[in-house]
């Protein structure tokens, strides 16, 4: 039975080609590979991954396979696959599930097949593949060894389950590692999110009144990015000490009600539901633009936004223009979801170069450790962060120092003061 479902399998050369070019960005996983080349630390390994389907993911998958793995995917977003991408992994022997657009019976339906492969190992982003695995196909666990966790929504989510006392088998967080969310979610969220709303709407950024929701990671690299294009930016966040942060930062703080009524765009990035509500739609400018880059698409209240509105038609590919009974346009792109996956091509390879070396790191490190890992939300272990962080410096050239004999003793003592 064909264990696959893509849009078009002619697109494969070009999603070669740009695998390909992702791929001289993306030094460390090309370490990783020629190890788990020689190595096959995956050997016979089945792998269900969940993952956005990119140029940089297809670089990780191949990397697995080269381990010895036999791997699944399927998309962590409908609106993020890249269908060339997808052609070419299955041609590459690599089962792909995913298709752009995909609805949201496709969407599980594809995450059920890539299941059917009896995971020992879970790749998820989002948890979305481990919720489907928990609830309704449960019966599938007993062979599971374990699994990771790429984004900070799908690690509250676990960490929610773990709560609750529902996991049923050992998870590695790498979203917390700090080679992935120092870098992946502030600059690659930074950049690739400016760069999705400015390809979706030739947006001039300079002059414009950007309101950016959440000032994590994410928001922070955001915040930085369209500073640096001349935007005066507003924080809106619910914690005081990040709010406190995004002051001192230079930037103009105030709650979404108020910055609802001068935002000229708004960016929401909590992993939060509703933070852009009703009663905040119905204060915004005319012209005001909505995106989200939260992981799911509910960070907008888009049924309240359709309640508001008197008509609703698609103005540019993935920009919605929304007309309201009080004749104000108001305008959401990629229909709410991740806009830097959805308007453009996600975060660059070099970013994910790092993340998606924990990954493979992680990985190898579960099946090593088979058997001995408690079940629950681990960090990623500290030395596969350091080792990432070193071969990421390695591959740019830079040497750093170390501490000489007598800084490691003054660093570990107390009785030297004043
Ligand atoms: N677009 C991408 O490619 C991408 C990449 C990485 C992470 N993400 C997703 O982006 C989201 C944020 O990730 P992060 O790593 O920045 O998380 P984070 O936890 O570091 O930051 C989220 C911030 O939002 C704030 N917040 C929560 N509710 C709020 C509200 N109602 N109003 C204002 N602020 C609120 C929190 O206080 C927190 O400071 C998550 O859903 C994550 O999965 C997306």
């Amino acid at each position: 039975m064909k264990n696959y479902d893509i849009k078009d399998s002619s697109l494969a050369s070009a999603g070669r080609q740009r695998i390909e070019w992702a791929s001289r960005e993306m030094p460390v996983i090309k370490i990783i590979r020629e190890r788990f080349a020689k190595e096959k630390p995956l050997k016979g390994i089945r792998i269900s991954g969940c993952l956005h389907i990119t140029t940089e993911t297809a670089n990780l998958a191949l990397t697995l396979k080269e381990g010895g793995a036999d791997i699944v995917l399927c998309a962590s977003n409908p609106l993020s696959t890249q269908d060339d991408v997808a052609a070419a992994l299955v041609e590459y022997g690599i089962p792909v599930n995913a298709i752009r657009g995909e609805d949201d019976e496709t969407y599980y339906k594809h995450i059920n097949t890539a299941l059917d492969n009896k995971p020992q190992l879970t790749v998820d982003d989002g948890a979305d593949l481990v919720a489907t695995l928990h609830t309704k196909r449960a019966d599938l666990i007993a062979e599971v060894i374990g699994g990771t966790e790429e984004t900070t929504t799908g690690v509250v989510r676990l960490r929610s389950l773990e709560r609750a006392g529902g996991l049923r088998y050992p998870i590695i967080a790498v979203n917390d590692a700090q080679t992935k969310y120092l870098f992946d979610n502030r600059y690659g969220t930074g950049q690739s999110t400016i760069d999705g709303i400015t390809r979706a709407t030739n947006f001039l950024w300079a002059g414009k009144k950007v309101v950016i929701c959440g000032y994590g990671w994410c928001g922070h690299g955001i915040a930085l990015r369209a500073k640096g294009l001349g935007s005066q930016v507003i924080v809106t966040e619910v914690k005081p000490v990040r709010a406190l942060e995004a002051v001192m930062d230079g930037y103009q703080v105030m709650p979404i009600i108020e910055a609802a009524r001068v935002g000229d765009i708004f960016i929401t990035v909590t992993g939060d539901i509703n933070v852009i509500d009703k009663a905040h739609l119905q204060v915004m400018k005319d012209g005001a633009i909505l995106a989200n880059s939260g992981h799911f698409n509910v960070e907008i209240n888009i049924p309240a936004l359709e309640s508001l509105a008197r008509s609703e038609r698609q103005i540019r590919p993935l920009v919605d223009e929304y007309t309201l009974k009080d004749s104000r346009r108001l305008y959401l792109l990629a229909e709410g979801r991740l806009v830097n996956l959805a308007a453009a091509e996600g975060h660059p390879a070099s970013v994910m170069d790092m993340s998606f070396a924990n990954q493979a790191l992680c990985l190898e490190y579960m099946v090593k450790n088979r058997g001995s890992l408690e079940i629950k939300v681990h960090p990623v272990p500290e030395e596969i962060d350091k080792q990432v962080a070193r071969l990421k410096l390695q591959s740019m050239s830079i040497n750093i120092d170390t501490l000489t004999p007598e800084q490691k003793q003054y660093l570990t003592s107390w009785e030297q003061g004043t």
